[in-house]
């Protein structure tokens, strides 16, 4: 046990930042998770994913926590329960969860379940969300929220759901949509009630700050919403009015952009209750960031705030504002999506290969395969390689890219041979290496080696899609932080990046999470003989959603696990990824056509007598297995 290493560890991952009470590092030096948040109750990871491959359930792969989920729900609520209490706030607080951040079945069964005791309702945004959230048994109480766009069929699933008993709230985007509410009613019996979606003038802050402000896509104009109230009034259906709703956007990274806009959407909410309407609502959207990077600031990956902080916030400037103008506080509603899953779930997998060696390794001699006299080149290279030093580092570092690009002038003009070459380009990286380690000690790297040293660093190659597993890394270059799972025990001696196994040179991880800014480089150990798994955590929100399959890689293998209060842990769901086939198949393949065409193959090969019938059997056995399993690497 070394614990000071484990210690600096833990600093140098931040683990004990972005974590949230859920992840650390035990004295063993294996990354733990803690599902309910408390610190003695601990599974480990390594553990859990050894336990896996005896079951025959190899990385990559999901590890999902519910009880992670079911703790963020939890302090969500108490948090507004607190708030309220604290400022004497006469509303209560209401949750629903938004489809959207994360469709997978298994996981919103999870939130279902969880979330049943607080009463915690669905927020969906398109008629298929709508078709699978309507089947979920929520409590009497919980908000079934349609946002969105909507054309009849939605609306009149709207209806079809209220007469199901459901407490179903149609928020409507435009006039038209209310015309269209209004229309169905005077068919149906059951009216769901209505809410209108704020076009707020407050902005969000970060990456999705264009989801509000004066010209958003989404919400009503203040004009708009005065029409649908004048409409709603004309069709004496004043009552039906039950929410006002705003979302200014995901992963606000400012709680005082949070703040504007709740005290916004509380006047818009007064005045509409002075004008004579009741509702009860007030839906104050999601967007709570989550704290990837643990600085706990508002760096496009954190967020400067709590989560007691924004509900302290959200009830106090709402409470002063309905006090103040003399209206009742209504039941505030929030929508997180992304602070509640993100935590849930980690992606896992085995690193396959390191590219790139260490920064300053023994070197072994470079063997020499020209047997006629060298070339003037490779001798000015070994020169500079035998006298490179801390003073002279930056021109001896230029003389040889001069020497390199006159050896390539030289190959290409057919002067040199193989061997050359590879020599000349083993000289060229271990002169490099060495100048990036001179260059290490000055208080200001210049830029050409800052450069290099991006180049330069090891690339592991790690068995999963970026496209599959963290597409938002790809998409928006989100940060998520990354780590291995175990030797933290032991220093990493080096500096990597995370490329994947898709053949897409955008497969590539290179800027990872710091407290004090972002690194261009992860620490890493070199992998000792055993596999060597790496983690992607907080993972668990819009990840999967937005999941794509490029190079056919799908859905990878899933495990949840539960712990109990006795410290004992087991799996209690195990889902198998998406096989070669069901991916084959999605994209309007026939298996039977494909083997069809492979018997055919196989007939004509033994026909010619290029292989025995034997041979082609077993062929056809291995190919029938290899559409079974997932596309990933085997181990
Ligand atoms: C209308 C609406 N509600 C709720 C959310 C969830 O936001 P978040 O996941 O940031 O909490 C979104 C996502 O942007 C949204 O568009």
């Amino acid at each position: 046990m070394n614990i000071r290493q484990i210690q600096e560890a833990r600093e140098l991952y931040g683990i004990d930042e972005w974590g949230a009470g859920y992840f650390g590092i035990n004295d063993e030096g294996h990354v733990v998770c803690h599902p309910t948040g408390e610190e003695h109750l601990s599974i480990s990871l390594p553990d859990a994913i050894q336990k896996l491959r005896e079951k025959n359930i190899a990385t990559p792969l999901i590890l999902r926590f519910p009880q992670i989920l079911e703790s963020q729900l939890e302090r969500m609520h108490l948090s507004f329960r607190q708030a309220i209490n604290e400022f004497n706030f006469k509303g209560r607080h209401m949750g629903v969860f938004p489809f959207k951040v994360n469709q997978r079945r298994e996981f919103i069964d999870s939130v279902v379940s969880c979330g049943q005791k607080l009463d915690y309702g669905l927020e969906v945004g398109s008629k298929t969300e709508f078709i699978a959230a309507l089947s979920y048994p929520l409590t009497e109480n919980s908000l079934l929220i349609c946002n969105g766009f909507k054309d009849h069929d939605f609306i009149n699933m709207a209806f079809i759901a209220k007469a199901m008993g459901r407490k179903v709230i149609i928020v409507v985007e435009g006039p038209d949509e209310l015309e269209m509410v209004l229309q169905t009613a005077k068919n149906m019996r059951h009216l769901p009630a209505v809410g209108l979606r704020i076009r707020l003038y407050s902005r969000g802050a970060g990456k999705w700050e264009k989801s509000s402000g004066d010209y958003s896509k989404f919400g009503l104009t203040t004009n708009e919403a005065l029409n649908c109230l004048q409409m709603l009034q004309d069709a004496n259906l004043m009552s039906s009015l039950q929410m006002l709703h705003f979302h200014i956007g995901s992963q606000i990274t400012e709680i005082k952009r949070f703040k504007n806009a709740i005290k916004e959407a509380s006047r818009v909410y007064a005045k509409v209750v002075k004008m004579g309407f009741t509702p009860q609502f007030l839906n104050i959207g999601g967007g709570v960031g989550v704290d990837y990077d643990g600085s706990k600031t508002s760096f496009q990956s954190s967020a400067n705030y709590t989560l007691q902080e924004f509900a302290n916030d959200a009830v106090y400037v709402l409470g002063d504002v309905c006090t103040n103008e003399g209206v009742p506080h209504p039941t505030i509603v929030t929508e997180s999506g992304r602070v509640i899953a993100a935590y849930h779930s980690v992606v896992i997998t085995d690193i396959r290969e390191v590219q790139g060696e260490e920064m300053f390794p023994s070197e072994s001699a470079i063997p020499e395969y020209s047997d006629g006299e060298q070339h003037k080149g490779i001798k000015e290279m070994k020169y500079v390689l035998d006298n490179i030093n801390r003073k002279n580092y930056v021109e001896f570092y230029h003389d040889a890219i001069e020497y390199q690009e006159e050896l390539f002038t030289l190959f290409n003009l057919g002067f040199l041979n193989l061997q050359d070459r590879a020599y000349g380009e083993e000289l060229f990286r271990r002169i490099c290496r060495r100048a990036l380690y001179f260059s290490s000690f000055q208080r200001h790297q210049l830029e050409e080696f800052d450069d290099l040293q991006k180049i330069m660093v090891s690339k592991y190659l790690a068995n999963f899609s970026m496209f599959q597993s963290i597409p938002d890394a790809w998409a928006i270059d989100q940060l998520f932080p990354v780590m291995p799972l175990a030797r933290h025990d032991e220093k990493p001696s080096h500096k990597g990046t995370i490329v994947d196994i898709t053949c897409d040179s955008d497969g590539c991880l290179d800027t990872f999470v710091d407290r004090a800014d972002v690194k261009s480089a992860l620490d890493l150990h070199v992998p000792n003989g055993l596999p060597y798994y790496v983690g992607f955590f907080l993972v668990g929100a819009y990840q999967e959603s937005l999941a794509n399959e490029h190079n056919l890689f799908g859905a990878i293998h899933e495990a949840e696990i539960h712990i109990d209060s006795d410290g004992q842990w087991d799996f209690t769901k195990i889902t198998e990824g998406d096989p070669v086939e069901e991916l084959l198949v999605s994209r309007n393949y026939d298996m039977g056509e494909i083997f069809g065409s492979y018997e055919q193959q196989l007939n004509r090969a033994v026909e010619t007598e290029s292989v025995t019938r034997a041979e082609a059997d077993s062929f056809l056995k291995s190919l029938t297995k290899a559409v079974k399993q997932v596309p990933y690497l085997n181990s």
